[in-house]
């Protein structure tokens, strides 16, 4: 869609949150001169994931990252209304926020979209993961433990691989706003409580364990080739 016609669009613009195509609306901005973030389907059919339900996931995508959309507009209008004479903080404060909403999702969407089980580890990511951390295991280890790590709290944990060390990293991420720059992010996983409580309690480990049978390797394997 070329930028004249989404504006035109307007405030009727909408976006679809749910898989398969069923319309769940989320607004776009009425005045902002630039794109507003349209907000991305499930790529996979939640009542068939194993040991997570088909409810936690809607509300965590309907409600944690569609929410993260709705404000990313809502903060792109409010900047965008700004009269020429706000203070600089003014604009520093909606900024954070703006970065807060853009990450949160860019994160939910490398996490759901590697999400809904396919494939396995390709060749290609396994020497890679062998050279980095000297077993797929010790890889699978420290990201788990990583994790659990953030258990009870928030967070995210990240497989990257990072330009400037040449190789794959596992990333702590206290919140939104952490990360290791110059990184391309292979696989995600959301260790804020919206995304295990309701069916796992406080059993991070638990969720962690059944996050790993669900990965989609054909995805992953995708985003680590297209890198290297
Ligand atoms: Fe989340």
């Amino acid at each position: 869609m070329e930028r004249r016609d989404f504006m035109a669009l307007g405030a009727t613009a909408v976006a679809t949150t749910l898989y398969g195509g069923e319309n769940t609306t989320v607004s776009t901005p009425k005045s902002v001169d630039r794109l507003g973030v349209t907000a991305k389907g499930l790529r996979f059919d939640p009542k068939k994931l194993s040991g997570i339900s088909e409810k936690m996931i809607l509300s965590h995508h309907q409600n944690n990252y569609g929410g993260a959309v709705k404000r990313s507009n809502a903060i792109g209008e409010k900047i965008a209304a700004l009269p020429s004479n706000a203070q600089p903080f003014e604009l520093g404060s909606l900024k954070r926020e703006e970065m807060v909403a853009l990450n949160s999702i860019i994160l939910h969407e490398y996490y759901f979209d590697a999400l809904g089980s396919g494939g396995t580890m390709g060749e290609k990511l396994r020497k890679g993961l062998e050279q980095s951390f000297g077993s797929v295991t010790e890889w699978e280890n420290s990201f788990k433990k990583t994790a659990l790590s953030l258990g009870g709290g928030s967070g995210w944990v990240l497989l990257v691989y990072n330009r400037r060390l040449g190789r794959l990293e596992n990333v702590w991420s206290w919140d939104h706003l952490h990360g290791l720059w110059d990184s391309e992010i292979i696989l995600a996983l959301d260790m804020y409580e919206h995304s295990y409580q309701m069916d796992f309690g406080a059993n991070a480990k638990g969720y962690v364990d059944v996050f790993f049978t669900n990965i989609n390797w054909d995805v992953v394997n995708k985003r680590y080739i297209q890198i290297k």
